[in-house]
């Protein structure tokens, strides 16, 4: 469920007009709804409860300030995948002894920042990491925390770009060394091996992936503790599919059963690992439609939004529901390809989507656009980082704002050994 509906015929954010927020901050724009944020997050912790749970958000779904801050004073915790990651958590008032530390290819500066602000947790994906990690923590004087990402060779039977458990994927121990390299951990200095991590991809929408992996790794749990490794950890991961379409992925409550059935009595802490689960349906993207072209075979509607600011339709194939702004008086549709102005065809939203009428000028609004959108935008075609707005009741606030070319290009320099003509004399 989520807190964008149509008021008085124009869609709302909670309380707050996107027509409105779209006179105050120009399109695009992202917008957030703290209410869904906070629903997202209460109902996946809530479906935990009892199982001595801990939820850190995987913030690379999205990593706002304000959202983040918006999920800490719910009490959840932070999954970061780089030091550039810990510094937006603390940079959001949340310290790093809330966060743990995931992702295959951690530098030795990267540990070395991490332990020294006093990260939770950090997730080892091989075996080249466990040595590093463990040398750094000795030339510190410090005792890392450490959970061992393995890898179940499950098949998580989502999209092949964010499948993460196959043995032929990047992620994780491979199943078969698992024991072998927790006996060689166990046994290097620095390093308490307090956990088993594992992650098996992104938008999971059958529950049985799950509980074939989960269920490997609780009988590695119990085989380790046998061999005297104290696992008092088992980090599950995130991948929790959202409906984007007409998917209709597992509710949260149905995973916290099978996840009591599968781990319980393991006498654990669990941690979860979601993203997409709390923020994927906490987000709309809100574009101008600057033209519409009407084309021998179909016609296009063409918007000020691009595939810079929204990538998943270009890169997994994704489906994202898009709606008009103002509320349709007809039930008549048409079917229209949908497409940025980015200079290549690979910009395209939809194709022969049916949609109602819809004419230049008019706002349309993305769904489920709340993870994985902003976190992946770049600035291709000299295009701006679109502002975000993170709205609160009838309250909203700029919470990201618009990153412009002029930025851009402060940051580029011209070699001294080429003569330039001087940028006033280019425009005169
Ligand atoms: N933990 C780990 C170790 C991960 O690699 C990921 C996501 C998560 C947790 C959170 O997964 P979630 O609950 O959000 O499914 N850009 C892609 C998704 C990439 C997911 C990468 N890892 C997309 O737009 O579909």
């Amino acid at each position: 469920m989520d807190h964008f509906d149509y008021q008085n015929g124009t869609m709302h954010a909670e309380g707050v007009s996107l027509e409105a927020l779209a006179d105050a901050v120009g399109t695009p724009f992202y917008c957030y709804s703290s209410a869904t944020l906070v629903r997202h997050y209460t109902v996946f912790a809530d479906a935990l409860s009892g199982l001595n749970a801990e939820v850190y958000f995987a913030i690379k779904a999205n990593s706002n300030l304000g959202v983040l801050a918006t999920l800490a004073a719910q009490g959840a915790g932070m999954d970061i995948v780089s030091i550039g990651e810990l510094k937006r958590v603390m940079a959001a008032g949340i310290p790093a002894s809330r966060t743990v530390f995931s992702g295959v290819g951690k530098s030795a500066d990267e540990l070395r920042e991490a332990l020294a602000a006093g990260i939770h947790q950090i997730n080892v994906e091989s075996i080249p990491e466990l040595k590093t990690l463990s040398a750094v923590a000795v030339d510190m004087g410090v005792t890392a925390p450490i959970a061992i990402r393995v890898n179940p060779d499950v098949d998580a039977k989502t999209h092949a770009k964010i499948t993460t458990g196959k043995s032929e994927n990047k992620f994780g121990i491979a199943w078969e060394q698992a024991e072998a390299v927790f006996a060689d951990a166990h046994a290097m200095p620095g390093l308490d091996v307090v956990g088993v991590a594992v992650h098996i991809g992104s938008q999971l929408t059958d529950l049985t992936p799950y509980r074939d992996a989960y269920t490997k790794v609780r009988g590695l749990v119990e085989r380790l503790r046998a061999s005297g490794i104290d696992i008092r950890v088992v980090d599950l991961g995130g991948g929790l599919g959202i409906p984007y379409d007409a998917e209709t992925p597992p509710r949260p409550a149905e995973y916290g059963v099978m996840v009591k059935e599968v781990m319980g009595g393991l006498d654990c802490r669990l941690a979860f690992e979601p993203g997409r689960m709390i923020a994927g349906n906490a987000g709309l993207l809100v574009s101008r439609v600057v033209y519409v072209k009407e084309g021998l075979d179909r016609n296009f509607l063409i918007l000020d939004a691009a595939m810079n600011d929204l990538i998943r339709p270009a890169m997994y194939e994704a489906h994202h529901t898009i709606v008009p702004v103002s509320e349709p008086t007809s039930d008549a549709l048409e079917p229209i390809d949908i497409v940025g102005p980015v200079c290549e065809t690979g910009d395209t939203f939809a194709r022969q989507r049916m949609m109602p009428k819809i004419k230049a000028g008019d706002l349309v609004a993305f769904r489920s656009a709340g993870a994985y959108g902003a976190v992946m935008s770049s600035m291709y075609n000299g295009r701006d980082l679109v502002p975000e707005i993170l709205v609160n009741g009838d309250a909203y606030a700029v919470v990201a704002d618009r990153l412009g070319i002029e930025e851009m290009i402060k940051r580029e320099h011209i070699p001294d050994w080429l003569e330039r003509p001087s940028l006033k004399e280019v425009a005169g």
